[in-house]
């Protein structure tokens, strides 16, 4: 099952929003209804968000559109992830779109099982990996980067354990993360949020993997939590690593300066359907952290195991 496929000149989806409950596809013929699943995370995830939007942009081709017009609204759909910048420019620049984006398409599964075979490497038998939001098989193409490290130990052989805490407001860990293990029969446990220093204090979770939506000069921005996250592994003395693709790099940057996307306060007042706290509350809900490199164990990425820039 693939996160994304291109099927007789449409994107084809997995209804992020619908699973664990639900496999439904939304397919997508026009740029706009890509822009659409973006925003609406139908497909969410650094690489997915990329390669779907290369897609988007072939879409925008195949119909004739003017390609800097369906670049720029392309790009507004979602601030923070750079892969989808990353992306766009490169269908822009390529001469056949189609070619490029299918290219794209299979780079990333070669990507993450690189990713996958070098951040093996780190785990040992007996581990238990904390793993934050969802950075696995959906979100990118397949196998996933976070996520492609632990199914490539386990499927090496290690006894190993993982936790998903929920990631909260959207519940990627919970829904996602939890949902992708156990379709492998990887030993799986959930936990709240708020729980994982407690566990760390405990010596029950012995290292930490998560993704990455942009890696810059100073740190990385991963999913809002992941600062708590890596506070926590840093005072308890947790390696703390993050797995993503070179196309996460953003090397001219400081990552200080990343637009961080605000997303709608409902996603905060309300759970699971029902509200949980007074009507007119005001809302905070930044999507992402930025976590300082001095937090950072090791970067796992296609190419070997690095430190963050
Ligand atoms: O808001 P989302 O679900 O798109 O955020 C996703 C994350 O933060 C992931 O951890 C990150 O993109 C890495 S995915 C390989």
């Amino acid at each position: 099952m693939k996160t994304l496929e291109w099927v007789d000149n449409k994107l084809k989806l997995i209804d992020q929003r619908k699973l664990p409950d639900e496999i439904e596809y939304i397919y997508c013929d026009s740029y706009e209804d890509v822009i659409i699943a973006i925003k609406d995370m139908v497909v969410r995830g650094a690489p997915a968000i990329g390669v779907a939007a290369a897609f988007g942009m072939v879409l925008g081709y195949i119909a004739g559109e003017d390609m800097g017009k369906v670049a720029d609204e392309i790009k507004a759909s979602r601030p923070t992830a750079i892969n989808l910048f990353w992306a766009v420019d490169r269908i822009y620049n390529s001469d056949d779109p189609i070619k490029e984006a299918l290219k794209m398409y299979q780079e990333d599964i070669d990507t993450n099982l690189a990713i996958g075979r070098h951040g093996s490497q780190i785990i040992e038998d007996g581990d238990t990996i904390l793993t934050h939001c969802n950075a696995g098989a959906l979100a990118c193409v397949d196998y996933g980067t976070a996520l492609g490290v632990i199914r490539s130990a386990f499927h090496q052989g290690k006894n190993i354990n993982v936790i998903c805490d929920e990631t909260r407001p959207r519940g990627q860990g919970a829904k996602l993360s939890v949902w992708e293990m156990q379709q492998e029969n990887i030993p799986v446990k959930l936990i709240p949020d708020v729980a994982s220093g407690f566990l760390m204090s405990q010596y029950k979770i012995n290292k930490v993997i998560i993704g990455a939506d942009r890696i810059a000069k100073g740190g990385v921005v991963n999913k809002i939590g992941s600062l708590m996250v890596a506070l926590a592994a840093n005072y308890f003395h947790v390696p703390f690593y993050v797995a993503a693709p070179l196309s996460t790099f953003d090397f001219d940057s400081s990552i200080f300066d990343t637009e961080i996307e605000e997303r709608d306060g409902d996603e905060v007042r309300y759970y699971g359907g029902c509200r949980i706290c007074p009507k007119q509350t005001d809302v905070i809900n930044p999507a992402f952290d930025i976590i300082p490199k001095e937090l950072i164990t090791g970067i796992i990425t296609e190419n070997g195991i690095i430190d963050p820039i």
